[in-house]
């Protein structure tokens, strides 16, 4: 198949520097294109969308509920495009994050050219479902979730709020089509949203309950009963216990082993119906070279999984004749 990776050198979300350098660390901290090549697939890069790239910036906001919203505004909308062409034009498009409010842009660009209602599995220590009035951080990366479900639309007010910029942003998804898995840092307000809306959670207590291969099976059988939709798989580094994913800006102990994050990858792309991955929140400038070191490989090998590959070791085929 065709592969498609996007850059999304993006850190407004949050307030640390250093997300915005997560697609370089990626692409070459280790050999993520040579391997997915080994696989057999063909790729497209799109490059990275930096925010100064952007054509027109509109000025700072001097009021406003969402911490670089004129920023925001526009990076998403062209990072939408860019997820559009790219789903176009392969089969899997791979978005290297950035913050997790670059999902306001690529969800909205994935649920844009789909007929069918999107299916998202938002992989997170973190809910992200705050809106811009019960956030106290007023950072976007934080608000993906209520931004993009249609549910929460009659909560906020566009021109209110000062987020004229964000006013393009249709609701594109409804909570009925979304799972959480990893779920152990929610906020009061989040829970009562989360309760309320009966949005589907597997945290950190059901995965270690039922498993997480139950986990991703079950989530992928009520969001996506008839494997019908397409389906975007967004990770939040954090998900992951520090161990294994150190470089980031807000870990939370207890979280998924990387060998469980790959399973998930695994049998999303088993479906065959997983169209985009993300990888969001990799902060090469936090800890130690050892840790990005880490998390970079880590952010790979779920990666490759989405890509197909097998974890047997070589693995011989029709190809050397046994
Ligand atoms: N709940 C906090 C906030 O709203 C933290 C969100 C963390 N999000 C993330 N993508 N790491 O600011
Ligand atoms: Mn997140
Ligand atoms: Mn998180
Ligand atoms: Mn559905």
């Amino acid at each position: 198949m065709t592969v498609g990776i996007i850059g999304a050198a993006f850190r407004g979300g949050q307030r640390r520097v250093g997300t915005d350098h997560g697609p370089h660390a990626i692409r070459h901290g280790g050999f993520l294109e040579a391997a997915i090549r080994a696989l057999g697939h063909e790729i497209k890069d799109y490059g990275d969308l930096r925010v100064e790239d952007l054509q027109n910036i509109q000025p700072k906001l001097a009021k406003t509920r969402i911490n670089n919203v004129h920023i925001i505004g526009s990076y998403m909308k062209e990072m939408s495009q860019r997820v559009q062409q790219s789903l176009r034009e392969n089969k899997l498009t791979i978005v290297l994050g950035g913050d997790h409010s670059i999902a306001v842009g690529t969800v909205h660009g994935h649920a844009t050219t789909v007929v069918d209602d999107l299916a998202v599995v938002y992989v997170d220590a973190h809910a992200d479902i705050n809106t811009p009035m019960t956030s106290h951080t007023g950072n976007a990366h934080g608000m993906p979730v209520s931004l993009l479900c249609g549910e929460f639309r009659k909560y906020i007010d566009f021109q209110l709020d000062g987020l004229e910029p964000l006013a393009w942003l249709e609701p594109v998804i409804s909570c009925k089509d979304l799972a959480y898995i990893g779920l152990r840092d929610v906020e009061p307000w989040e829970r009562v949203a989360l309760n309320h809306l009966g949005i589907l959670e597997y945290n950190m207590q059901s995965i270690d309950d039922i498993g997480v291969k139950e986990v991703i099976r079950q989530a992928l059988m009520r969001i996506n009963p008839e494997l019908r939709s397409h389906i975007h798989l967004s990770i939040d580094v954090d998900a992951m216990c520090p161990e294994f994913a150190p470089s980031t800006g807000l870990p939370v102990a207890g979280g998924l082993t990387l060998r469980e994050v790959i399973q998930i990858a695994e049998v999303t792309a088993a479906t065959g119906r997983l169209r985009l991955i993300e990888i969001v929140e990799l902060n090469p400038k936090v800890g130690s070279s050892d840790d990005v070191h880490k998390t970079v490989e880590a952010a790979q090998a779920i990666i490759l999984a989405a890509c197909g590959h097998y974890r047997g070791g070589l693995y011989l085929n029709s190809t050397y004749g046994v």
